[in-house]
């Protein structure tokens, strides 16, 4: 993309509406506008970002083995009445009636619904295990809309839901999930801790949420500093291997770590005082296991081996994806602006032409363009006619990892600049080794 072509309206002045740095930052890069409280419009640069948060859960679901689908926002109020929650939601829910009086409402989540796809087509065993997952938009009418995309009404959250036979194989794709969660998150730079936590509307006894651990988060959390170090790191996961999936969660759970819900102090004694730490974090997502709550209200049966007919067991999973833009934000940042992990950026690099209408240094910066586009890289080029500062100013706000800088100077002695967004290093070199260099660093991050 060349900056000229492109729609990036960003803002000079900090907006006073905004109280934390991520929701700052995404006013003034440009990336998102304010249409009512709780609600935006996505601009081009927020929606790249968001497509590719989105990108990554895909895959990480499917490697999970859950399979898309898509439901719709607008629900009918009749299936919330089967399993008892019209009633129990309360003003969250926005309710809405169509031209024929019927009553609707737009879905805060869909257990409802997937179980009513589910108890219409599936009847056997044999047809378990099961996982169906969308990413879709959610409407909740928060009490206290605020912190930008953080707490929306109108959001975009990754929903999936189990089926299985047993508790057993339930408990599996717990398992599972927290596991490509922690996968999910670890791809876009964060370390998102699972915490024991309440279940909340949806019901259950077996829950955790993951944190991402920002003095800005609304979470009050009290965790084990031990918990922080730990990664899956490039390990290779089969996600039918139970055992290997349960070793897994249990080395993410075994130090102490709780939201204010759950915490309890006496057993928080016990951690090692130098350990010990007391902090607040953001939700970026939680995994369920409840059980036969919704099949038994909703008469969703199958037949096991032996010929019985039992309520299905489920559980359901929540990732944040237009919460993770800000949770991302307010973990990678500095004064001058974003910082994306390289897994998330808009673009992979900016190239800044310090003096556009200069014959050589507009040639160079087409063909470093080209050459990263051949890469299969997406750059976007600072073709403005406009002072470097400006140039810089622009790259640093939007947060792309890393710049390529060429001007008429370098050029002589037939060098560009390669500058890193998180280091603020830079290192000379010819333009085809800054593109090979910039192409090598994304391999690592597919
Ligand atoms: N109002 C919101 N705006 C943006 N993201 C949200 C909002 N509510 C929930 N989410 C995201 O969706 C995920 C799954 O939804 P879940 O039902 O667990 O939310 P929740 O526990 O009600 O969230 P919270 O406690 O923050 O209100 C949450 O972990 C969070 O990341
Ligand atoms: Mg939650």
């Amino acid at each position: 993309m060349r900056l000229t072509r492109y729609f990036l309206p960003v803002l000079k002045e900090n907006p006073a509406e905004a109280q934390i740095v991520s929701h700052r930052y995404m006013l003034r890069a440009g990336m998102i506008k304010q249409q009512a409280a709780g609600i935006y419009s996505w601009l081009p640069l927020g929606l790249k970002v968001l497509r590719r948060i989105e990108q990554i859960v895909h895959e990480e679901q499917q490697k999970a083995g859950h399979i898309p689908l898509l439901m719709p926002t607008l629900q009918p109020a009749d299936l919330w009445r089967e399993s008892g929650r019209y009633d129990d939601y309360g003003q969250e829910m926005l309710r809405i009636r169509d031209r024929q009086d019927r009553e609707m409402l737009y879905g805060p989540t869909n257990e409802e619904m997937i179980t009513d796809i589910f108890r219409s087509h599936v009847t056997s065993y044999k047809e378990l295990p099961l996982t169906l997952y969308h990413i879709q938009w959610k409407f909740r009418d928060e009490m206290r809309p605020r912190f930008g995309v953080m707490r929306g009404r109108e959001f975009l959250m990754k929903d999936g839901y189990n089926f299985d036979v047993d508790k057993e194989s339930a408990i599996h794709a717990y398992n599972r999930h927290m596991v490509s969660y922690l996968r999910t998150y670890e791809r876009m730079g964060l370390t998102a801790i699972p915490m024991r936590a309440a279940s909340g509307p949806i019901g259950g006894d077996n829950t955790h949420e993951f944190l991402v651990l920002a003095s800005t988060g609304e979470s009050e959390v009290f965790y084990d500093e031990a918990v922080t170090t730990l990664r899956l790191g490039g390990i290779d996961i089969d996600y039918h291997d139970r055992e290997q999936v349960a070793g897994i969660v249990q080395k993410f759970t075994s130090f102490y770590a709780r939201t204010d819900e759950t915490h309890d102090p006496k057993a928080f004694e016990d951690v090692l005082e130098v350990h010990r730490k007391v902090g607040r974090g953001i939700e970026v997502g939680q995994i369920f296991y409840f059980g036969t709550k919704y099949s038994e209200s909703m008469g969703a049966t199958v037949t096991t081996a032996d010929g019985r007919k039992v309520p299905v067991e489920m559980g359901s999973h929540g990732i944040g994806v237009s919460r993770l833009l800000g949770a991302i934000i307010e973990a990678s940042h500095d004064d001058k602006g974003i910082i994306w992990p390289e897994g998330v950026t808009p673009f992979h690099a900016a190239i800044v032409n310090l003096k556009q209408g200069d014959s050589e240094a507009d040639a160079a910066c087409e063909a470093i363009y080209k050459g990263l586009q051949a890469r299969g890289l997406d750059p976007l080029y600072d073709d403005r006619d406009a002072r470097a500062g400006e140039k810089f100013a622009t790259t640093d706000l939007i947060g792309l990892p890393w710049r390529i800088t060429v001007g008429p100077r370098g050029l002589k002695n037939g060098v560009v600049e390669l500058t890193s967004r998180r280091t603020g290093e830079s290192e000379e070199m010819s333009p085809e080794a800054a593109i090979d260099r910039v192409a090598q660093i994304y391999a690592a991050h597919p």
